[in-house]
């Protein structure tokens, strides 16, 4: 399985999505501002990979800061965290990774410097380690859902690519697959970056899991020809009433599974769930830039300096979710007392 992002020495190297599948590129970050830049410009994506990457970057910016004192290095570290935060607003990961850092550091108080930037970069690596075991976890969870022989419809990346390995999303179509269920994926090919068609159909692809691209709009009419058993994406944010931020058409995949009688599955660690936050309306939804959609490899698709809208996320409301497959197991409706219980036990 291609690995997302790695501790090399003292750079943090990250897989450049933005060129697969043709090149499999390793982009090196020497400092916390080239992670920021490269959250911010795709090199890595997806919301757990994005909280992974938040983490190594604090742990190059705390290497970076040159004080004696605790008081100041942490008064720089919290100059850095805030940076880091407005990297990407919607993936709730991202700010639940700044966060652990940020503990770790105060809970370190009283160490030397050294001892705690020590300390820092091994709370990133394990992140990234932990990531793959809840991803795992989630598979184990979420394969119990997938019917034999079913055909799982997914969109956008929420494979190994978007997190430290294995996926979320993804992570429960492998498991099933390892289970020998016999299931076939059909991927979303997910405008304006295509993440579907370049990395869903490349990781599928890499394992021999049967992978069908389809256009985003052709998901209702697969659905309604009943070629479509069950869907399954993943989350960048879920509020305390399981109303679900994810990639753009997410919304709308998820109407039209409930009007097909579709299960409509959400697969995300418990730290994409964002207790703070009440209902979906109050998740921070990214609007990228409009060359994303005007544009492809540089050339315009249609008329020079057209309007364009490119919301970058959506958010489906949790009456849509049949189920939010976590690493401790499904949570049901009605969402708002299951999230509650998940986080009191
Ligand atoms: O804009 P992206 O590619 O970061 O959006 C990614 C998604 O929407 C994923 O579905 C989500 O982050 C879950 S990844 C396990």
């Amino acid at each position: 399985m291609i690995p997302t992002i790695k501790w090399e020495d003292s750079r943090v190297l990250m897989i450049d999505q933005r060129k697969l599948p043709a090149k499999v590129e390793w982009y090196h970050c020497r400092t916390y501002r080239d992670v920021i830049q490269a959250i911010k410009k795709m090199v890595i994506r997806g919301a757990p990979a994005i909280g992974i990457a938040a983490a190594m970057g604090l742990s190059l910016g705390a290497a970076s800061i040159r004080v004696s004192g605790f008081k100041e290095f942490k008064r720089q570290f919290d100059l850095i965290a805030s940076e880091m935060l407005q990297a990407r607003p919607t993936a709730v990961n991202l700010k639940w990774a700044v966060e652990r850092m940020t503990s770790l550091l105060e809970a370190s108080r009283g160490l030397k410097l050294d001892e705690m930037r020590k300390l820092l970069k091994l709370e990133s690596q394990r992140i990234l380690e932990e990531d793959i075991e809840i991803n795992k976890a989630i598979g184990i969870e979420g394969a119990v859902v997938v019917p034999y022989g079913a055909n799982v419809l997914t969109h956008c990346n929420a494979g190994a690519l978007a997190t430290g390995g294995y996926g979320t999303a993804l992570g429960v179509i492998r498991a099933a697959h390892e289970q020998g269920k016999g299931i076939k994926v059909f991927a979303d090919e997910t405008r304006p970056w295509l993440q579907g068609i370049r990395l869903t159909a490349f990781e599928m692809m890499e394992e021999g899991i049967p992978v069908t691209v389809i256009v985003d709009s052709a998901a209702g009419s697969l659905m309604r020809r009943k070629m479509i058993d069950l869907v399954i994406t993943g989350a960048d944010r879920i509020a305390a009433n399981g109303d679900t931020a994810n990639k753009i058409g997410t919304y709308s995949l998820a109407v039209l599974a409930g009007e097909n009688n579709i299960p409509f599955y959400i697969a995300a660690p418990l730290s994409t769930i964002d207790i703070s936050i009440e209902n979906g309306d109050l998740i921070p939804v990214e609007e990228r830039d409009k060359e994303e959609v005007c544009k492809m490899r540089g050339r315009c698709l249609g008329p020079k300096d057209v309007e364009a809208l490119n919301p970058a996320f959506d958010i489906t409301p949790a009456k849509y979710l049949s189920g939010i497959i976590t690493e401790k197991g499904i949570l049901r409706p009605p969402f708002a007392d299951a999230i509650k219980k998940a986080f009191v036990c």
